[in-house]
């Protein structure tokens, strides 16, 4: 590269590390910089911008304010761009968060959170996709050619394996390379494959003893070796330990404020420029770390698309996140088809959630604040890192004005929940109750378990022993549990639902939109199902250095585990109803090699809908295993028959082999499923396949 050649040392080492733009921890923003998450001047006499850094997923963030008064739009949590199985959301939310940060100056964008949801505690579970590596990667990755498709340079994170918060920047995962290969690192290579992302960021934990920014094996060997990736690895905030990192497969050090307060140095500045000044080998890493940054700056557009403040028009961007969350919602339960709310219900009344204030958010460095302002703002205080930052945030999209407007002739009064008591006597007298149950999480803690907070569960009991038509809709990061699910009619899982989340609540609630979301994730019956029934390490410091054995379930992530234990989970993996029914028939294997399978999908029932068709392995040569093995979303009206052939990714029928480093297909019978969710296939069929093995082949061009 004609420009890399040219660069001096000075030159190259002002390219490879970078400060964090927030004034925090009473750090400066440096000069420069918009302010938001990170900042990396520009050369002008080279002619190189600068990289101007926001967070994140879920829309451009404004840390600490940083800008006042700049918001953006939230999008709903990742798992519900998960639940709605469909490319197209994740797609086109990437690429409005990714306008709006060009639109505001940005052009890179700290997006692309693909870690598995291992543990249904993990405090970052809502950023991220889910526990699948097919579904996540997938989402993952057009999320993140949404952005890039804006000239925003996105980043995918946290390579690899930075599966809870508790002990975040300490603990380190054990995981053997075949069983990480399966899983999450499978997620990450498909949403590489898939989105091409700019930069990978490395995480904060360690993985099998050493910190995921230092790991030679994850960084270099299997990332930039294996996968063939010619992106920059961009390091977390803080989580750079030494200048050795850049011999390991760092190529840029950010958030360099933090290294200097925890580890006394800017590792990729003057110790790296020494280094590289004596040793060529450091010489020749340092050429190539700027040279890979330059060459993701040409590839997204960065040179020639330099950003510029443009207005942006918020409504638009609005409907782009209602639609996502329309798309998310997931219908768990619906007694005597209670749902959709018909026009002969009268007196309705709304209870708790702050559902007259506006839908909830997780929290943490995605969070998203709205043009206007917030619905609502709770500080929760507590002790770490983070403890300023702990506000719980509901956004200004109210699920009790939109239910008003879509239910003009209904008497629709709110109860804030708070009286158990109160609201149940409230509830004699309604036709029909709807409770907004919430549970909060945020980076860097994990829940300690699944219950919903603040007494919720016992509010829902009295008010659903009160009110046989009772519904809950659940605001929540992940899997709750459920002690009152008998005694109410219906359950809706809305996530966080982002900007217009009250409105897709009614919409959903009303029936103007079919639910169609189904579960990204398991929600488990009860803790000690889990492959480890207590958080490892909590309570402990966020650096104790502890080893988390993920061997136990191995590449077995979440149905995976339940199908191996033959334990039944409260929802499974996959699940979610519709206001119409969809029937299967003809599963037929068309092509073996890859693995082509088509079968029809028929709506038997009165209402328009979408259906998500999903095909699972459920054996293999010598023995059981479930693997989701693809998809499709599509939509049918009553009556209507469609057929829908998938073809099937090698590498989920195939063994990881660490040893030759590549895949085996093994000769023998394959079992197929299909159904409606991870439990129940419909229709199954056998396939003899032959051996077949194949090494990684490029995840970017
Ligand atoms: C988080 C990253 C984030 C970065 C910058 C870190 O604490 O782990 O996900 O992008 O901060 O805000």
């Amino acid at each position: 590269m004609l420009l890399q050649k040219d660069l001096t040392l000075e030159e190259q080492i002002r390219r490879v590390h970078g400060e964090m733009a927030m004034p925090i921890l009473g750090f400066a923003v440096p000069q420069g910089a918009i302010g938001s998450a990170g900042f990396v001047p520009a050369d002008v006499a080279r002619g190189i911008p600068a990289l101007q850094i926001t967070d994140a997923s879920l829309g451009v963030a404004n840390p600490a304010n940083v800008r006042p008064g700049d918001g953006g739009t939230p999008l709903p949590s990742g798992l519900s761009s998960a639940a709605s199985w469909n490319p197209e959301v994740a797609y086109d939310g990437g690429k409005m968060i990714g306008q709006e940060a060009w639109s505001k100056g940005f052009n890179v964008m700290l997006a692309g959170g693909v870690n598995l949801a291992r543990d249904p505690r993990n405090g970052r579970n809502f950023e991220y996709f889910g526990e699948d590596p097919l579904l996540a990667g997938t989402m993952a990755g057009e999320n993140i050619k949404g952005i890039q498709s804006q000239h925003v340079l996105s980043t995918i994170k946290h390579f690899a394996m930075n599966d809870q918060e508790t002990a975040r920047m300490g603990m380190s995962a054990v995981i053997d390379d075949r069983a990480m290969s399966e899983s999450d690192l499978l997620a990450f290579q498909i949403a590489i494959e898939r989105g091409q992302p700019g930069a990978v960021m490395c995480g904060y934990n360690r993985v099998n003893g050493t910190h995921a920014c230092d790991n030679a094996e994850l960084l270099q060997r299997v990332l930039k070796d294996r996968w063939g990736y010619r992106g920059f690895v961009m390091s977390d905030w803080g989580s750079v330990h030494g200048v050795e990192a850049a011999m390991h497969g760092v190529d840029i050090e950010m958030g360099t404020q933090l290294d200097k307060w925890l580890f006394g140095d800017v590792f990729f500045d003057r110790p790296l420029l020494a280094k590289a000044e004596q040793d060529p080998a450091y010489q020749a890493r340092l050429a190539e770390m700027s040279q890979r940054i330059l060459r993701s700056m040409f590839d997204v557009g960065l040179f020639e698309h330099p950003p510029v403040k443009t207005p942006i028009d918020y409504a638009a961007s609005k409907a782009v996140a209602q639609r996502a969350a329309e798309e998310g919602m997931v219908l768990l339960r619906n007694e005597n088809s209670v749902l959709p709310l018909n026009s002969s219900i009268k007196k309705i009344l709304v209870v708790g959630g702050n559902a007259d204030k506006g839908v909830l958010s997780g929290g943490g460095s995605s969070q998203v604040v709205e043009p206007e302002g917030v619905g609502l703002a709770i500080h929760t205080g507590g002790e770490g890192q983070f403890s300023t930052l702990r506000e719980m945030v509901w956004h200004r999209s109210s699920p009790l004005k939109a239910l008003k407007a879509e239910l003009p002739d209904a008497t629709i009064t709110f109860n804030d929940g708070r009286h158990p008591g109160e609201a149940a006597a409230l509830a004699k007298n309604a036709d029909l109750v709807i409770v907004f149950a919430t549970q909060w999480m945020m980076e860097s803690y994990d829940t300690y378990d699944l219950e919903l907070p603040d007494g919720q569960n016992g509010l829902i009991d009295a008010v659903a022993s009160a009110n046989g038509k009772t519904i809950v809709v659940l605001e929540t990061g992940g899997a709750v549990s459920m002690p009152w699910l008998s005694k109410t009619a219906a359950v809706m899982q809305a996530w966080y639902p982002g900007a217009g989340g009250g409105e897709a609540i009614a919409r959903t609630l009303t029936g103007k939109v079919n639910p169609s979301g189904r579960l990204p994730i398991t929600f488990p019956a009860d803790l000690k199902q889990l492959p480890r029934p207590e958080v490892p390490g909590f309570g402990g410091a966020e650096n104790a250095r502890i080893d988390v054995d993920y061997n136990i379930e191995g590449a077995d992530v979440g149905y995976k585990w339940f199908a191996r234990k033959k334990t039944n989970p409260l929802f499974p993996f996959g699940y979610g109803l519709s206001y119409t029914q969809f029937k299967y028939d003809d599963l037929k294997v068309e092509q073996m090699a890859p693995l082509v399978v088509s079968f029809t999908v028929t709506n038997t029932g009165k209402l328009t809908g979408k259906d998500v068709p999903q095909l699972y392995l459920t054996g293999m040569p010598g023995r059981a295993q479930h693997r989701l093995l693809g998809w499709s979303k599509i939509e049918l009206q009553p009556g209507e028959t469609r057929s829908v052939t998938l073809k099937v990714d090698t590498r989920l029928l195939a063994d990881f082999d660490a040893k030759a480093q590549g895949w085996t297909v093994a000769r023998g019978p394959y079992a197929l499923g299909l159904g409606h969710s991870a439990t129940e296939l419909v229709a199954q069929q056998h396939v003899a396949l032959q051996k077949q093995s194949f090494s990684d082949v490029a995840v970017s061009h």
